[in-house]
């Protein structure tokens, strides 16, 4: 066992992050495939009990705190650092390494490993808060609420498992302005989600398509852009381009946008009319996943009536592979689904919603193998559909 282990310790050493992932995803599914019937009874049973105590230990501070200690905490230590009582904290302590989020080195002393270095980083407690505080709830009432809707697929956004789990008839994102903790974790998990690297920017030739507008028009606006940390990307990678840049997004967002110099931060619902007409790029990342199809066609219809002939309009998002989607993914298939009727799409379900909005998609690229992450680049057909914004803006082909 010892050898398999170094040696498959040596294959992750030279593989890159993808060929890293499914080693992991071949070793879970090894694991699984030996499991007994209680195993798999008790892995299931308990995946709560994971997230909850993984909470604690946010609330804690615990694992920022482990993390930061080159030696050993022992229970007594974790007790006076938290203020908790010590029963409880050696308690918690057991559990969480008996899950492998710290390690017990000897009887009640315990060390950070990997994982708990992961959680004490903000993008996993911002990520982890997010799921436990609002989106566990829906997962809560999906079954029941499949079963009432008889077993078809959600296509009606004010009628989830959302707002059966919430009590509400609000839209999630409405919701949020109710909800300032959890809007926080939203907003954090969504800015801290990606490593900036893997980006759109990462694909697109942007200077290729945008260099010499007029530097009234608008170059690039973020549609639903949440607190603007695409914005600042762009404004960073292309600061010598001329044009306007623009966030737009709700009031909740809008309220806590980053001050990047050079961008506007404008509060526009998708489903009013886009008061930006004509801009070279209107982008939108991880939009069009948050509502069902006919909400799509209404958000694509709004931005196609302002597009120039030339304006671009990139849809960021994932773009299933036919066959082989990873477990996270598909479980954000399914969030979307309990949240908003909505889903993920491939590039043959993108196309088909493109071609109903009368729009061409023109290239899709690819930009994070890992995620399935890329960019659609879609534009006003080259014949047959005529622009409405046209040749009434000075900067317009
Ligand atoms: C999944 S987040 C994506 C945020 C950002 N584009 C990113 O990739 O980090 C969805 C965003 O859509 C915004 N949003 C939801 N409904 C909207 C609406 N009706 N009009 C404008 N923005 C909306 C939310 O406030 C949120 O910032």
């Amino acid at each position: 066992m010892d050898e398999a282990v170094t040696q498959i310790k040596r294959l992750v050493e030279t593989s890159d992050e993808l060929g890293r992932r499914r080693i992991m995803e071949s070793l879970h599914k090894l694991a699984y495939s030996m499991e007994s019937p209680e195993d798999t009874r008790d892995r299931y049973s308990f995946l709560h009990l994971q997230t909850a105590t993984v909470k604690i230990g946010f609330n804690l501070e615990l694992f920022k705190y482990m993390a930061s200690s080159t030696k050993a905490v022992s229970v007594d230590e974790a007790t006076r650092k938290t203020g908790g009582q010590k029963e409880l904290i050696g308690r918690l302590l057991r559990y969480l390494s008996s899950i492998g989020a710290i390690d017990e080195i000897s009887a009640g002393q315990y060390l950070a490993n990997r994982v708990t270095r992961n959680l004490a980083g903000e993008a996993a407690e911002a990520g982890i808060c997010h799921y436990f505080g609002s989106v566990s709830m829906q997962y809560q009432e999906l079954p029941s609420f499949l079963e009432r809707s008889g077993y078809k697929e959600p296509v009606d956004e004010t009628n989830t498992a959302f707002h059966q789990a919430w009590k509400t008839p609000l839209s999630p994102f409405i919701w949020y302005d109710s909800q300032p903790r959890l809007a926080k974790y939203f907003n954090d998990y969504m800015a801290t989600r990606s490593q900036p690297q893997q980006s759109w920017l990462k694909v697109y030739p942007v200077l290729e398509e945008a260099t010499n507008l007029h530097p009234e028009r608008a170059l690039y606006v973020d549609v639903g852009g949440g607190i603007g940390h695409q914005c600042a990307q762009f404004k960073d990678k292309y600061p010598e381009l001329q044009g306007r840049v623009i966030l737009q997004d709700l009031p909740f967002a809008i309220a806590e946008a980053l001050p990047t110099p050079g961008v506007e931060n404008m509060v526009h619902d998708v489903f009013e009319p886009q008061p930006i007409r004509g801009a070279k790029i209107y982008h939108m990342r991880s939009i069009l996943h948050n509502h069902p199809q006919h909400k799509v066609s209404q958000i694509l219809q709004n931005i196609k009536a302002v597009m120039a002939p030339d304006s671009i309009l990139l849809v960021d998002e994932m773009i299933l592979p036919e066959v082989g989607v990873d477990a996270v993914t598909a479980a954000v298939d399914l969030t979307m689904l309990s949240a908003f009727a909505a889903r993920e799409r491939t590039e043959a379900e993108w196309r088909k919603t493109f071609d109903e909005a009368g729009l061409e998609l023109v290239q899709a690229r690819i930009y994070n193998p890992l995620t399935y992450e890329g960019v659609l680049d879609a534009r006003l057909h080259a014949r047959g559909t005529k622009s409405q914004v046209g040749n009434e803006t000075a900067w317009a082909q």
